[in-house]
């Protein structure tokens, strides 16, 4: 399994918030590791606490910015970050309450989960971050 390596194509040009995109692309190759070598169960489940708790503080202080700044964008962005979160407790959910194997589709789910929010949405917020900030 490979790690997620951050570059310059992830960043949204904002620093505080590229920060924040560097923490959780860190817990997420902690997470891949821990799955991936069979750690202890409440181990991974710690892991996915910290990956969702930082996450939830990471989409508050977008949404921060956004209101700060006057964000057209505001409403849609907030719910895609709803959806998130909850697509993320249901992961956790089915893995560890319900005891079924992590796939590969789960590791690709996640990844895309992270990765595609930060490409598309959060780019947007940057660009325009960039020009009032
Ligand atoms: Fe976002
Ligand atoms: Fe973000």
């Amino acid at each position: 399994m490979k790690d997620l390596i951050w570059d310059n194509t992830l960043s949204v040009q904002i620093q505080e918030i590229d920060e924040d995109h560097r923490r959780l692309v860190d817990l997420y190759n902690i997470l891949i590791h821990a799955v991936v070598e069979e750690n202890a169960a409440n181990y991974i489940e710690a892991v996915m606490d910290e990956l969702i708790s930082c996450t939830v503080w990471h989409f508050k202080h977008e949404e921060r910015l956004m209101l700060k700044y006057d964000y057209d964008g505001f409403a849609e962005h907030k719910a895609e970050h709803q959806e998130l979160i909850e697509s993320a407790r249901e992961l956790q959910q089915k893995l560890l309450h319900e005891g079924k194997p992590v796939s590969s589709e789960d590791i690709q789910f996640l990844e895309h989960w992270l990765i595609g929010h930060i490409l598309g949405t959060d780019m947007d917020l940057g660009a325009y971050l960039g020009e009032v900030m």
